[in-house]
């Protein structure tokens, strides 16, 4: 079985907690991080608070094996960090083409004007990085010997497994409006961003996916420049308590209600066979931490079913809390058994 999970916003719609639930709930033997150290996906677990940016956010998972896909880019310092914060040495795999991107690379997006502060780039040197892959001349992870106990042939470990039946969770980063081709150009990323060039990443063909959620937040944010429709003001924001930080740059994100257009829009780009919602509880207080449908209020209820209504998608999962349990998981009775 092969789950993809996606962003239909401007990224941080809450994939890392989604992953990370789907990774307990789901027995995933096989999650792949595709993206880089640009996106940083936050996971809680067990009270404590987790900043991913390379490690797959199944970690939570002990028996999950994490792998790296071949089309993401990695930083050395930042993956010993996050390998010790996990403890996940003996299960993590780096596919051997993975990009690595150096020092030079972020000194360069610091200094690019353009980059920086037109674009508002994170200055990760995920972008200078992309474009030395372009020019042939990226070092990837098999031209570093200290990689060398972690290195494998990530889509043939992906393939084999599907072949034999096991699950695997594809985890995708940022969001579609993100994305180089499809998203509000220039004020994008480096890649492309929706379902289908997450599969491109990992090496792994669209007849073997079986289920393709997109994400949604219950409002939409955007960090950096570009446009976004129904954009509030930081004083609307803070009264209607939507204010958030980015997860890497500590940036204020911007914020603007729900926007089906959108959501239209990335349905279209992403064929999603379900839909996820996430933090519901910050529009309706009251379903913080609600597991059960049932016990949502009367308005979330509404909104949700005003929302799939539009969407034509089944809205299966629904974020209540940012830790990893709190979330009411409806795929059992609107997909039925798996
Ligand atoms: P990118 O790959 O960078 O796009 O990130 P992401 O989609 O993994 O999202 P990120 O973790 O950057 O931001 C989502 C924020 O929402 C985090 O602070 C999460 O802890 C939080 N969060 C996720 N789901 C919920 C939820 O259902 N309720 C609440 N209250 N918080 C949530
Ligand atoms: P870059 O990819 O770091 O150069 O950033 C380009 C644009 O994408 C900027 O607007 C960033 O704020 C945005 N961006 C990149 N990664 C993320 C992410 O993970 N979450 C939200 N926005 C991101
Ligand atoms: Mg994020």
């Amino acid at each position: 079985m092969l789950q993809i999970v996606a962003g239909g916003f401007f990224g941080d719609e809450g994939k890392g907690k989604i992953v990370s639930y789907l990774a307990i709930k789901d027995n995933i033997d096989i999650a792949v991080r595709t993206g880089a150290v640009n996106a940083g996906h936050t996971v809680v677990y067990n009270g404590k608070t987790y900043k991913l940016r390379i490690i797959p956010s199944a970690f939570v998972n002990p028996k999950t094996r994490l792998l790296v896909a071949p089309g993401a880019l990695i930083r050395l310092d930042i993956l010993y960090q996050e390998l010790e914060e996990t403890r996940s040495h003996n299960r993590l795999f780096i596919d051997y083409n993975t990009g690595v991107i150096t020092a030079e690379h972020v000194e360069f997006e610091v200094k690019n004007s353009y980059l920086s502060r037109t674009i508002g780039s994170t200055r990760q040197g995920v972008g200078a990085a992309m474009v030395d892959r372009v020019l042939r001349k990226l070092k990837l992870a098999r031209d570093y010997k200290e990689l060398k106990k972690y290195l494998t042939d990530v889509p043939l470990m992906v393939n084999e497994g599907l072949d034999k039946g096991l699950n695997v969770l594809i985890e995708g980063t940022q969001g579609t409006f993100l994305s180089l081709y499809h998203g509000t150009y220039p004020y994008v990323t480096s890649k492309d961003t929706t379902a289908s060039s997450v599969l491109g990443e990992v090496g792994v063909g669209p007849r073997k996916v079986d289920e393709v959620i997109l994400v949604f937040k219950s409002y939409v944010t955007r960090v950096g420049a570009g446009p976004l429709n129904g954009e509030l003001s930081k004083e609307e924001a803070e009264k209607l308590r939507l204010i958030e930080y980015a997860t890497v740059t500590g940036r204020l994100r911007r914020v603007a209600p729900f926007n089906i257009d959108y959501a239209k829009r990335a349905i279209l780009l992403n064929s999603p066979t379900q839909i996820a919602i996430t933090k519901i509880d910050v529009l309706y207080p009251q379903a913080k931490g609600v597991r059960e449908y049932s016990k949502l209020p009367r308005e979330a209820k509404e909104f949700i079913e005003n929302l799939e209504d539009q969407m034509r998608i089944p809205i299966t999962l629904i974020g209540t809390g940012p830790e990893t349990m709190d979330i009411i998981d409806l795929r059992g009775e609107k997909l039925g058994p798996s």
